[in-house]
């Protein structure tokens, strides 16, 4: 069968951005700006998205591209020994990532439904942690499963499902085509919207004045890799996985920078709604800037509710701010599963509709977790591991299979061949040293930390029981499918520039 195809470079585009463009843009990002001194954040987050986050969408470009298979195929083409590298990335995002994610979407969608009667009340934290999620005291008090969550759980996974099953034309990239310009108008309303409020500008400032001191503390380097990683979808083989449905003649550098520019511009341009927002909140309580806003999920849980209810019409800014997070989430857990079903296509021939609406249902029921009590505690935990340990070495093998088993050489002449924007040897260099070596640090920097004490306070129990057991479970997962015989002739034919 022949394999499935973009209808256009746009489309493929829209889909790369709607998967990038995510949760993390509109809150992730603002938080760290904000804590790592303003506008000096972005220098390190810039440097990052050249010298980590470009040259590694162009690997996963170039591979999905070149090798023309979802990231177990396209690493079986590379060597067989390594297939079980791709399953683990697929594997991973698809029973650990996404499965939260969609949780949080559910809250956006909740919220967005709470927004036009205000109904947080008065104190949106205590609404938020003691009568929205009912927080429990520990992760090992699962307690029960939250209804109003599990109710919009169901909505996400059903859009999902809806999405996924009509494949990659009419399914994903028709998604993408309405959900991206969408998205897009809602911003811009937004960020008009939240500049006109009074204070606004004192946020601005905030928001953009440099804070050159903190550049030196490696923290604000570490984070703002981690950034651009996690909002590039990098290392999770989505990228792979889309960019193996190009035609031949496909744009790839011009591709790959495009997706980044709108994805990084998107964040800075969020950016400023975030920080107009809380100018306001702090000049109408007589607040310091740096006293309104609170951690990253209370940043969009607790903080913009607050402010909602002050403002005159604030209902609808809710509501306009809660759907941007729903169209951004949604079209990002697509590109998630999409990443996992192309592999399970690719390998074992299995149908696609079929498989999307097992693993529909299975997602869901695997949500359910994080939807009880302890749910936000199990997020926390398995965020914090997935992010930090899985993504960062899978970042750190990819270069080394890519950059070291496979002739790198050959990948950047295929590369060089299609694309617009020409790569020269610094990228070799980029892709076999400064990449990984950057990744090592960030991953022993984290390990150190780790070890000194249990992550969040929340007891070694439950830290390795749930966030490194979470891992090792998948990565047996990943042996077991690499292990299985291939169904499809897939993997005995060649990349597209060995011919
Ligand atoms: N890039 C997305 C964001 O910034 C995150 C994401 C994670 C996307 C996992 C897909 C898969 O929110």
């Amino acid at each position: 069968m022949a394999r499935e195809q973009w209808k256009s470079q746009l489309g493929f585009l829209l889909a790369a951005v709607g998967s990038a463009i995510g949760l993390g843009n509109i809150w992730r990002f603002s938080y760290l700006a904000y804590e790592h001194g303003g506008g000096a954040f972005l220098v390190p987050y810039l440097v990052a998205l050249f010298t980590a986050g470009i040259p590694l969408l162009i690997l996963e470009y170039g591979i999905g591209h070149e090798r023309v298979g979802s990231a177990p195929l396209a690493y079986a083409k590379i060597s067989k020994r390594w297939e079980w590298l791709g399953w683990w990335a697929v594997l991973f995002v698809m029973f650990g990532i996404v499965l939260y994610y969609t949780v949080v979407i559910a809250w956006c969608l909740d919220y967005f439904v709470l927004s036009f009667d205000l109904g947080w009340g008065d104190d949106p934290n205590g609404y938020f942690f003691k009568r929205f999620l009912q927080v429990s005291g520990s992760p090992a008090e699962i307690g029960e499963i939250r209804t109003p969550v599990l109710a919009a759980l169901a909505v996400v996974w059903l859009i999902n499902w809806a999405v996924v099953y009509r494949g990659v034309q009419r399914g994903i990239e028709l998604a993408n085509k309405v959900l991206m310009p969408t998205l897009l108008a809602l911003i811009v309303v937004l960020v008009a919207w939240s500049l006109t409020l009074d204070g606004a500008g004192q946020g601005i400032a905030a928001y953009l004045e440099p804070d050159f001191s903190r550049l030196s503390d490696p923290k604000v380097w570490i984070d703002a890799y981690s950034q651009i990683f996690f909002t590039l979808s990098l290392g999770f083989g989505i990228m792979i996985a889309y960019a193996s449905y190009l035609p031949r003649r496909a744009d790839i550098t011009r591709g790959a920078l495009l997706t980044a520019f709108i994805n990084s511009g998107f964040s800075l341009f969020a950016g400023f709604a975030v920080f107009a927002v809380l100018g306001f909140m702090a000049q109408a309580q007589g607040k310091a800037i740096g006293d309104v806003a609170s951690q990253s999920i209370g940043l969009a849980f607790v903080a913009y509710p607050k402010a909602v209810s002050l403002m005159p019409g604030g209902n609808l800014f809710g509501a306009l701010f809660f759907l941007c997070l729903v169209v951004a989430g949604i079209s990002s857990a697509v590109s998630i599963i999409e990443a996992f079903v192309a592999a399970m296509v690719d390998k074992f021939g299995v149908s696609r509709q079929k498989l999307v609406t097992l693993l529909s249902v299975l997602g869901f029921l695997g949500s359910i977790v994080f939807t009880t009590r302890a749910g936000l505690l199990w997020l926390d935990i398995v965020d914090h591991f997935v992010t930090h340990y899985g993504l960062v070495l899978v970042g750190i093998l990819e270069c080394f299979v890519v950059g070291w088993l496979f002739n790198l050489p050959q990948l950047r002449r295929h590369i060089n061949r299609v694309s617009s924007v020409r790569l020269g040897g610094w990228w070799d260099f980029l892709i076999k040293l400064f990449v990984p070596g950057v990744l090592a640090v960030i991953l022993a920097g984290d390990l150190v930390n780790e070890l000194s004490k249990p992550y969040g306070d929340y007891g070694w129990a439950a830290v390795i029981l749930i966030g490194r057991d979470w891992l090792l479970l998948t990565l047996v997962g990943a042996f077991v499918l690499a292990c299985r015989p291939w169904r499809t002739g897939s993997h005995e034919e060649g990349g597209r520039s060995d011919a």
